[in-house]
């Protein structure tokens, strides 16, 4: 970069401004506002959401649950199937309801992949928006706040600029929990013929490890025993290393593994085309990193494969689970499916039911296809009606749940560890998540949360884990 960042965003003024008299505001007890942020979608804008948090922190906006008190609401949002992006309207309905009768000045943010996509078309159909902002500018919003308040009417915020973000975002992360997601790389280059996020969310970039490394040192700081890296390629990771070279995942992760206090990572979403040799001997060698692999082949059929450019077949994707298995024998496969893609026969459909039975899954995401404008996939010719891919799911989603079931019920009579992350519904009943990630729950003293804990399985459902302290 030639042009610092103060240089190239000239705006920043405004900002620092706007976060010097909220400061000072909130140090004469004047101002303290609270903001309510719901999330939609994947893990990144879950990340998301918290660094936003972060970002109005210092401007004196306090996280709220409940959106009727709040004076700034951001709806944070996922464009990925249609039915995601339509609740953001009918939850915006809503919105503009309470707020004409009981909180006429709540300003109303819409952030995340929806805003990317429709953002002008958010501004027209929804009056009551006052900002609409894309997942790479979330370190803006303190000057944008300040705008609508001196009342410049709705605002548009869409660059992309992912490392800026990061840059600017502050530093103070103040996790929840014991277990945090931690963002390593955003934006796709792969273009599958389905999905939007190529569109929402740019081109592939990754964080370098200087900073990734930083971040995860002060999440350990604040307590943080478990951290998930995070990318919607997190494999594709390729950042500059302290040697000044590009590091893959294995090698990011190992060092990741060095900082105390850190016990468990895992990382997430896998493209089986970025599955790399080293990646998959860390698996087997690393052992703060959990057995539970999310690896999505979306369809069985080469054909269907080819369609959507996922650049592999089923035999490839066979043959590295068989790698991976080899290397790292307890994995638990995670994947995600998609039904009813243009063209797609019962013959293909066929194909993906054998691959889900060769393969297994412990756990499993499954979809009908959802046409998106503006991505190859809706211009297709032969899109499967609508009864058939409902037809489809069901039975897909018959052995997938079969699967998930049998797998969890395997694991009754053995002591697995869980990290403790909060108190259950009952008096003494604990919760935490084994290395595959299922919720579990045993009785146990408080002061237990936060411990990572052998846990003896005694029952097991679909979705979960029960058991007692061993
Ligand atoms: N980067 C990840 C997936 C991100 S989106 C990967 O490549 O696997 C999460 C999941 O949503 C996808 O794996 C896919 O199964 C599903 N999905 C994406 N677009 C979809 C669409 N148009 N219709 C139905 N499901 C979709
Ligand atoms: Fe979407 Fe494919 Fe990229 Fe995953 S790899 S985010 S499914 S385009
Ligand atoms: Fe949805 Fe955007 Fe994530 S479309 S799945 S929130 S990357």
């Amino acid at each position: 970069m030639t042009t610092s960042p103060r240089e190239k965003n000239a705006p920043r003024d405004v900002n620092e401004a706007a976060i010097i008299a909220a400061k000072s505001d909130i140090a004469s007890g004047k101002n303290s506002k609270k903001v309510f942020i719901k999330t939609y979608g994947c893990q990144m804008n879950v990340y998301d959401s918290e660094r936003m948090a972060d970002v109005l922190s210092p401007i004196g906006y306090a996280p709220t649950d409940a959106p009727d008190h709040a004076d700034l609401v951001i709806l944070n949002t996922c464009h990925i199937r249609e039915k995601a992006a339509e609740k953001v309207y009918s939850e915006l309905g809503r919105i503009r309801k309470y707020k004409e009768t009981n909180k006429p000045d709540m300003k109303v943010a819409v952030a995340g992949c929806v805003a990317q996509a429709e953002g002008a078309e958010i501004m027209s159909r929804a009056p009551v928006v006052d900002m609409v902002l894309g997942p790479q500018t979330y370190h803006k919003l303190p000057e944008m706040i300040a705008k609508v308040h001196r009342g410049t009417g709705q605002l548009l915020e869409t660059e992309f600029d992912t490392l800026e973000k990061f840059d600017e975002l502050p530093e103070l992360r103040q996790p929840k929990g014991f277990s945090s997601f931690l963002t390593i790389q955003e934006g796709c280059d792969k273009f599958c013929t389905f999905c939007v996020v190529p569109y929402t969310r740019g081109a592939e970039v990754s964080r370098s490890v200087a900073h990734v490394v930083a971040e995860a040192r002060q999440l350990a700081a604040h307590g943080v025993r478990e951290i998930t890296l995070i990318g919607q390629n997190v494999n594709a990771y390729n950042g500059l290393g302290e040697d000044g070279k590009e590091w893959t995942l294995g090698q990011l992760i190992r060092h990741v593994a060095l900082i105390g206090g850190i016990d468990r990572i895992r990382f997430t979403t896998s493209h089986p085309r970025d599955m790399d040799d080293d990646l998959i001997e860390t698996l087997g060698n690393e052992p703060k990193l959990m057995p539970y692999l999310h690896l999505p082949i979306q369809a069985g059929s080469n054909k269907v494969l080819h369609a959507m450019n996922r650049g592999h077949t089923y035999a490839e994707y066979k043959e590295l689970i068989a790698k991976i298995r080899a290397a790292r024998p307890d994995i638990a496969l995670s994947g995600d499916f998609i039904v009813g893609f243009p063209g797609e026969t019962e013959t293909d459909f066929q194909q993906t039911m054998k691959c889900v039975e060769e393969i297994g899954y412990g756990s499993s995401f499954s979809f009908k296809y959802s046409v998106r404008p503006g991505t190859p996939g809706a211009g297709l010719p032969r899109q499967v009606p609508e009864d058939e891919k409902q037809d489809r799911l069901v039975r897909l989603q018959a052995l997938l749940y079969q699967q998930q079931q049998d797998f969890n019920k395997s694991l009754i009579g053995q002591t697995l560890s869980v990290l403790v992350e909060g108190v259950g519904r009952k008096d003494d009943q604990l919760f935490g998540r084994s290395p595959y990630l299922q919720g579990t729950h045993f009785d146990g003293p408080k002061d237990l949360v936060g411990q990572i804990v052998n846990v003896k399985i005694t029952d097991a459902g679909r979705n979960s884990l029960v058991g007692e302290l061993a």
